[in-house]
């Protein structure tokens, strides 16, 4: 398959507003995404998860490296990337088919055949029915099923996904999970998924790349070689299980050498 994403040395930085002097966040990333790869990134908190997707997203410029989307350097936000964040941030004000329809109205691409996009959307999601409902109306995992078709609305070549499901109670969480697989198995796309859940991560994805603690790196990569389609039993596998402890290791390393050493700065 082709590179979708290639991180090359990514370094990001920010500039303390207080002191002027800049912290690094992200220290070398080195990562390569297949076209139609499901790849997650995990970590501890605060190592730069948000931050590298962030840049991705083209919202934060890179101090150094060099970030590829499809050979194209990412110097912007554009259409061909979108992110689901943890709240829904949901316009309260409008549909959920009006929600969905925002980001095409905000690209000037919303014409005659929006709304049957929307419709089909509602459906992949699994609103059917709800289309004319108002978010306030909304369960917290429905919302974010609005928010995963809204993502999708804009037909985008890769789908930046930020703890999307961290606010949900444990069961709609697994259900979203589910429903996730189901939706990307239905459309293949590239997927860049970000969480603290070690379980949720190698449920869901190809790949599993684990960053150390600030400033971010690549400390493993773990190809998972789990079965298509994936049901939720599988988590009680042992072949589940052994990833999840690979992983879970590889992340308390971290947090146990990151407690032991002050945070790196330059001036
Ligand atoms: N806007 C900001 N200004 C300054 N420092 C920030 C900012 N956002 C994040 N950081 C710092 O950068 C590091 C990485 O943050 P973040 O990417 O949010 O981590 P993660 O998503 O892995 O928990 C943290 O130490 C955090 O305090
Ligand atoms: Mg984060």
């Amino acid at each position: 398959m082709p590179t979708k994403l290639e991180a090359r040395r990514v370094g990001i930085h920010y500039r303390r507003q207080r002191s002027g002097e800049s912290l690094i966040a992200v220290d070398g990333v080195d990562l390569r995404i297949a076209s139609g790869e499901f790849v997650a990134i995990v970590g501890p908190s605060g190592c730069g998860k948000t931050t590298f997707l962030n840049a991705v997203d083209g919202l934060l410029p890179i101090a150094s490296g060099s970030l590829l989307l499809d050979g194209r350097e990412i110097t912007a936000p554009g259409p061909d990337r979108a992110m689901v964040f943890q709240q829904p941030s949901l316009l309260p004000w409008r549909t959920v088919t009006g929600n969905i329809l925002y980001g095409l109205e905000m690209q000037r691409r919303a014409g005659t055949e929006s709304r049957s996009t929307a419709k089909r959307l509602v459906e992949l999601v699994g609103l059917r029915g709800f289309d004319d409902s108002w978010p306030s109306e909304l369960s917290g995992g429905m919302q974010q099923r609005v928010n995963l078709a809204r993502a999708l609305a804009t037909d985008p070549e890769l789908l930046l996904l930020d703890e999307p499901f961290a606010a949900l109670d444990a069961q709609t969480r697994e259900t979203m999970q589910q429903e996730l697989l189901r939706v990307w198995n239905e459309t293949r796309k590239t997927a860049l998924f970000i969480t603290h859940d070690i379980a949720e991560a190698v449920y869901l994805a190809d790949r599993v790349i684990v960053f150390t603690a600030r400033p971010g790196r690549v400390k493993l990569e773990v190809a998972i070689g789990l079965p298509r389609p994936r049901d939720l039993r599988m988590k009680r596998e042992a072949g589940f299980v052994e990833y999840e402890r690979t992983i879970w290791e590889t992340i308390r390393e971290e947090v146990l050498r990151s407690e032991a050493s002050p945070p790196a700065a330059v001036a």
